[in-house]
């Protein structure tokens, strides 16, 4: 594994066969990625370049690449797709699609996400990570950093390194990865589909609160609250979110949810399944104007054709016509209940005022009749 050479020629042409290797986009855990461009068809991805220098992790890492085969067929929109891998100069990689450069990490910095927002991106979330949990893949290292938004979609990156993520967050050798998402379980290497919920529990907490629940001087104390501490959410977050956040951070994996479609009926309990959701053709709207289209983005596509907006169009008049007319019969029914009761609750405080001034006077009278009364004079 030369990565001298690496940095020296990485820029050449045909560095990586069909692709032109552009500008570095960071590292993280595993390596480090940059941005690339298919040279036949001009198309933008990420690849990233994995840097193991342990030879034991460098053998898992082979073996985990054999499995991103497999990765590479799974096509959801919520999901960033695995488009290749291969190796150059000893350095293993993985080519992902390019998924922008906004991250639900970055769009957090500005402050949480207004409920309705957060329900939806989370929906969409979720909708990523059931599909992976459907073909036994867990992700093990879910965080908002690893969550892409872009066009009003969310997409789940990273996955394909998930055992790796398993076998080296016990080792603790953190300042490589964050403790923050982590479930309890994890430290004892036992961490499964429900290891995935507790990370989704915190990643909800985080859009409805701007930061995660628990926080400490040092990765341990952050490990130490995971494990014991209770939950305190702030007043700003209520039910539903409240109980479901509550059960997929769990301290035991069994009393989680016992699946990601569980944890979003409960959220968004009108969401259609991650099924549906993988056809649905438009965005939903919430999320729409917090993550607006980007400039020269294409429109949504039509969910029904010309023929079908021709015969939809008067139906759809009519029921929006006798919608806006329930509407207003019912605001007129409420204000004429509203107005007697209002009435009575006036005339009640004009009583009980009335009563006040009587009782205040008659004190009055008193207090100067005693005296006088005492002193012998009627
Ligand atoms: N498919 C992608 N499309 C666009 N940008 C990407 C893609 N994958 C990674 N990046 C960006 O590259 C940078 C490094 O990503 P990387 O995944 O290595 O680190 P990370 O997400 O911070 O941590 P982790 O290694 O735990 O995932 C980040 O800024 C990330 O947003
Ligand atoms: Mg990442």
């Amino acid at each position: 594994m030369d990565w001298e050479h690496f940095y020296r020629h990485y820029r050449n042409p045909g560095f990586i066969p069909g692709y032109e290797i552009l500008n570095k986009l960071g590292s993280g855990v595993f390596g480090e990625v940059y941005k690339l461009r298919k040279t036949s068809i001009g198309k933008f991805y990420a690849v990233k370049f994995l840097r193991v220098e342990d030879e034991a992790l460098r053998n898992a890492v082979v073996r985990e690449l054999e499995s991103v085969k497999l990765l590479a067929q799974v096509d959801h929109p919520n999901l960033v797709s695995i488009e290749d891998q291969g190796e150059v100069e000893g350095i293993p990689y993985i080519v992902m699609s390019y998924a922008g450069d906004r991250t639900l990490k970055r769009v957090l910095e500005d402050g949480p996400l207004p409920a309705n927002q957060a329900a939806d991106c989370f929906g969409q979330i979720c909708a990523g990570v059931e599909a992976l949990h459907e073909r036994s893949i867990v992700h093990f290292d879910l965080k908002p950093a690893n969550i892409y938004l872009k066009d009003a979609i969310a997409r789940v990156g990273d996955y394909g390194l998930s055992k790796l993520v398993s076998q080296t967050q016990h080792s603790l050798s953190f300042g490589r990865g964050t403790p923050y998402y982590m479930a309890p379980e994890m430290l004892k290497r036992r961490g499964d589909h429900r290891s995935d919920i507790y990370s989704l529990g915190v990643i909800l907490f985080e859009c409805l609160c701007g930061e995660v629940p628990f926080r400490g001087d040092t990765e341990w104390e952050v490990l130490r609250k995971h494990e014991s501490e209770e939950i305190r959410f702030p007043a700003a977050v209520v039910e539903p979110f409240r109980s479901a956040i509550r059960q997929a951070m769990a301290k035991a994996p069994e009393d989680r949810f016992s699946s990601v479609a569980a944890l979003r009926q409960a959220v968004t309990p009108a969401a259609p399944t991650s099924r549906a959701k993988a056809t649905a053709a438009a965005p939903p709207p919430g999320i729409a104007e917090h993550f607006p289209p980007a400039p020269g983005a294409a429109p949504p596509v039509a969910a029904a054709s010309p023929a079908a907006h021709l015969v939809l169009g008067p139906v759809r008049l009519v029921v929006e016509g006798v919608r806006q007319a329930a509407g207003i019969g019912w605001a007129i029914l409420v204000a004429l209940v509203q107005i007697p009761l209002r009435l009575l609750a006036w005339a009640l405080h004009v009583a009980v005022f009335l009563v006040m001034v009587l009782i205040f006077f008659i004190v009055l009278h008193l207090l100067f009749k005693i005296p006088l009364i005492l002193v012998g004079i009627p």
